[in-house]
Order: C-alpha cells, then structure tokens, then sequence
C-alpha cells in the first residue's frame, strides 16, 4: 500500500512516500529558516509558511518516489499535538487532498509517528519487533518515558515538570546567542568543548521517572552572566566548554532516568525517538545503555530523528489498510496526551 504523509505540526513542513508502512520512497522536509531571527517558532509565520511549502513539497514527494496522484491509496497526516495553526495548515490541505483523490485519509498523533520511526528500519528489513518496550520520546515539545506493552499500546511512565530536553536546547542556545534551533549547533559546538568544565545540576524528582530541565537552564544562565560571556561567540573556549557541560548534564538526567526505568520495569528493547533522538552524545550513551541490559536499541537515523513525514505516513498505513479512515468532521487537537484510552490514533 502506497500512503502520502503529511507532516506540520511545528516549523518543519513535509511530506513523504511510504510503501508497506516501513519502505521510505521519499522524505522531503522544508525547515522554516524565518523563525531562527525570533530565537524560536512564531506559530502564526509557520502556519503561513505551510500553506505556502505544501504544493511544492508534496509535488516533490511524488516526483521524488517516480508516483502519481491516482497511484496513492491513501493520506496519513499529523493531527496533533502540535500548534494548532500549523497542524490546521497541513490538516487542511490533505483533507482537500483526500476529497479530491476519493482517498481515505488518516489523523495522526505525532509522538507515536516518532516512535514507529523508530522501528521503521527495522521493519523495512522484516525484522521482528519483541514487546514490551521502554520508549524515551525526546522532541522540542515533549520529554517522556513510556512503556509499550504491545503494537500500539502507551503507558505513560514519566515526563518533564517543565522544559522539554530540545526546548532546552533551544532556550540554552538563545540565552548564549547561538543560532536556532539550538540542538544541532550545542551538538557540533560540544565536540570541542570539555564537558566536565563547568560543575552543572542534574535535577532529580520525586515523580521517579519525571524529568525538570529548568534548573539546569538557569544555572547555564547563571554562569554565563558570572563569567561575562557576550552573546553570540561560538569560538569562545569558556561558550564551548559551557554548551559541552549543559549537554552531557542533559544527557546524564535522561540516561539515568531511563536506566532506573529500565530496571522498575523489564522490557525486551529500548527506544528513543524525536529531534533529541539525534544527538550523538545521547545515541552513544543510549547505545551502551541497551547494552549494558542485552537490549536492542532501536533509534531512527539522524535524518528520520527530527520531523518528517515518513514516520507519519508508516505509522498511518496499518489503519489505512485495516480500512475505513478518518471521518470529515475531525479536527487538529493542540493537546493530545499519549497513553491513556484507546483513542484512535
Ligand atoms: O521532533 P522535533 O524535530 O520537533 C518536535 O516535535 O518538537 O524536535 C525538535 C527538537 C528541537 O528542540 C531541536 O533543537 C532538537 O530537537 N534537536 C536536537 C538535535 N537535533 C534536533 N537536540 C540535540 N541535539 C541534536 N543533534
Ligand atoms: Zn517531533
């Protein structure tokens, strides 16, 4: 089955040909570069921005995988959670999509996209999926540990008090003057820096699988002002060595969180997924991790890490297939929380 994805739920704006739910035929994914000048995502310029990108993007997803427009059996797209202006804009358009087509179309809870992108390699190879599973979901949105019991079922475990781990890195970046979005730059920046420099917090919780990044951000803020640091000096020794010590704090809060996840509740393999997902400093230490517990890991490559829409149409396609699709008077849903009930999703 060949299914068109349809990704807006933030500033990324993409589309994608997925086969079978795991056999990527395309993946085309338009960043909104407008928002780096405002230090962080102006929803209402990036609802604007999709209306503009989607013709194009989706034009270059089907040309992209050699496939027409009547070839397509059927449209999955993002429905939340995300900023209700950008999901309407991609929501709209692939409703629009669906009607002229005569194609069923289904709505898609991003965080779940995330995972099944996860798997998608995986799957692509034929490869069996054992459950249960731990799932750390790290994005500029969310931060939460869930356990999957089986195919599309969420337990919810734990999740950040305050800041998501990537609007951490977000917020970091901009207090230092370092270009948006942060996560890849403190990524780069950190390889040159020494990440035991500067003695950071790493918060921990009552909730024992909740995280809390706010302290951390304010004691970076807090040594940034001490030591004087001007805004925007990327070369500065003490910028690299304070971004190399914020990462592996950051790093360490999740890694050991999921390590005592790990051992509350025994799971046959681990997963991270979302934009943080492509940090290498936390690949690696995930890595080890899984096998420090003879689990295998499943992470999406770097560029299936951050949004895109392969993840939304694979994950889309076995209800596609089970049939039916969404009805017409759905709506986007800005807050969609994953793990309780048996929403459709
Ligand atoms: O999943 P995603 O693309 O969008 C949301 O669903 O939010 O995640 C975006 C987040 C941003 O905060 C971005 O800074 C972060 O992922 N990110 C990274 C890296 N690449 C993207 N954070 C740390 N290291 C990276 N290499
Ligand atoms: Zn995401």
């Amino acid at each position: 089955m060949l299914v068109l994805g349809v990704e807006t739920s933030c500033d990324e704006t993409a589309a994608a040909i997925v086969a079978d739910g795991a056999d990527v035929r395309s993946n085309v994914v338009a960043s909104q570069l407008e928002h780096a000048a405002y230090g962080g995502v102006v929803p209402e310029l990036a609802a604007r921005k999709h209306v503009e990108a989607l013709p194009w993007v989706v034009s270059a997803a089907l040309s992209d995988a050699g496939v027409g427009w009547q070839e397509i059996d059927g449209i999955a797209v993002t429905r939340g959670p995300g900023l209700v202006g950008a999901l309407l804009s991609g929501w709209c358009y692939a409703r629009g999509l669906a009607r002229a087509l005569e194609r069923p179309y289904v709505g898609i809870h991003h965080l779940a996209a995330h995972v099944h992108g996860a798997l998608m390699s995986c799957l692509a190879a034929g490869e069996d999926v054992a459950y249960p599973l731990l799932a750390l979901v790290v994005s500029g949105g969310h931060t939460s540990l869930y356990r999957l019991p089986a195919l599309r079922q969420f337990a919810l475990l734990g999740e950040t008090r305050d800041d998501a781990a990537g609007e951490a890195f977000d917020k970091v970046a901009a207090l230092l003057g370092l270009d948006y979005p942060g996560g890849p730059v403190i990524d780069r920046l950190s390889d040159r820096g020494n990440p035991m420099a500067v003695p950071l917090p790493r918060s921990k919780l009552s909730g024992p699988f909740d995280f809390s990044f706010s302290g951390l951000k304010t004691a970076v803020r807090r040594q940034a002002l001490s030591t004087q640091l001007k805004p925007g000096e990327p070369d500065d020794p003490r910028v690299l060595d304070l971004v190399a010590s914020f990462q592996a704090a950051v790093v360490d809060m999740l890694a050991d969180t999921t390590a005592a996840a790990l051992r509350a509740h025994p799971v046959r393999g681990l997963l991270v997924a979302g934009g943080v997902a492509a940090n290498r400093a936390l690949r690696s230490r995930m890595e080890s991790l899984a096998q420090e517990h003879g689990l295998p890991l499943y992470l999406a490559p770097i560029d299936l890490s951050t949004d895109n829409a392969a993840m939304v149409a694979g994950w889309g396609e076995a209800r596609l297939r089970a049939g039916g699709g969404d009805p017409f008077d759905l709506s986007v849903v800005a807050t969609w929380p994953l793990g309780g009930g048996e929403a459709p999703f």
